[in-house]
């Protein structure tokens, strides 16, 4: 695990874009999974300002989101296929049939239904051969796509129900009304994220910086999702210092 502490947001931001840019250089089909959130933002910003003035080239890129609301349509303002187009895919040249976002149309009862979608998302990234890097933010319960506390680790893409914490962090993109936010999600599990064949962690401000602890320095536990990326063999975590304020060990 390397972690690598940078002075603000922006250079957080400016270096994960560069060692994406670096990936998408060396291997031009990459595949990439994506996360939403306010962390990434900047990071989409650089990726698209080096698109705009660099040539990075996104044409042969698959990407693969790491989740989405349930019971959101994809054109709704805070659907997660909105934020991605509004901040990053409308502004690259990525092709959009290669670019997957989970299905926030489910229907939670239909229990065969969502399963099969599930694996069939699972299937698409085996088919292109795997996550070449995974994108992840953290929540400030330590979860990382929609994990929640408590998910399993050996868990794959399928339905979470959203804690009050995460519903509360998140109702700020919800007029401040938690009764708005959704109240289930269907996220990539744990054990496919651990697949990537990288992990980049995004951390910014100082209220991720107890997260950042638990996840880094305390037990591998399922109360901490985030904390299994100290078993992953190519976990980079790319924090600015507030996220870092609370780390002990000298990284
Ligand atoms: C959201 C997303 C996560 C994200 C996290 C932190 O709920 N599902 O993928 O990493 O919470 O979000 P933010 O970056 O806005 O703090």
């Amino acid at each position: 695990m390397r972690v690598i502490i940078q002075s603000d947001y922006q250079e957080m931001s400016k270096y994960a874009a560069h060692m994406i840019a670096e990936q998408i250089k060396r291997k031009p089909q990459s595949v990439l999974g994506l996360a939403t959130g306010s962390t990434p933002l900047g990071l989409y910003k650089e990726l698209i300002r080096l698109y705009e003035n660099e040539g990075l080239d996104f044409s042969k890129c698959t990407t693969f989101n790491l989740d989405e609301y349930l019971g959101l349509t994809p054109q709704h303002p805070q659907s997660y296929d909105s934020f991605m187009k509004e901040n990053f895919f409308n502004h690259i040249n990525i092709d959009p049939r290669f670019s997957f976002i989970p299905n926030g149309q489910l229907d939670p009862l239909n229990l065969q239904g969502i399963k099969i979608y599930c694996e069939w998302y699972e299937n698409e990234i085996q088919k292109e051969g795997g996550l070449d890097v995974q994108i992840l933010g953290i929540g400030a319960n330590g979860h990382i796509g929609f994990n929640e506390p408590g998910s399993s680790f050996g868990s794959r893409t399928r339905i979470k129900t959203l804690t009050e914490k995460t519903r509360q962090d998140n109702a700020r993109f919800f007029d401040n009304n938690i009764d708005h936010v959704p109240k289930y999600a269907v996220t990539m599990g744990i054990a496919t994220i651990m697949d990537a064949r990288q992990l980049i962690l995004l951390a910014s401000g100082n209220n991720k910086a107890l997260a950042v602890k638990k996840a880094i320095e305390g037990p591998i536990s399922a109360m901490v999702p985030a904390s299994i990326v100290q078993m992953h063999p190519q976990a980079i975590l790319i924090i600015d210092k507030e996220a870092a304020s609370e780390l002990e060990y000298d990284w």
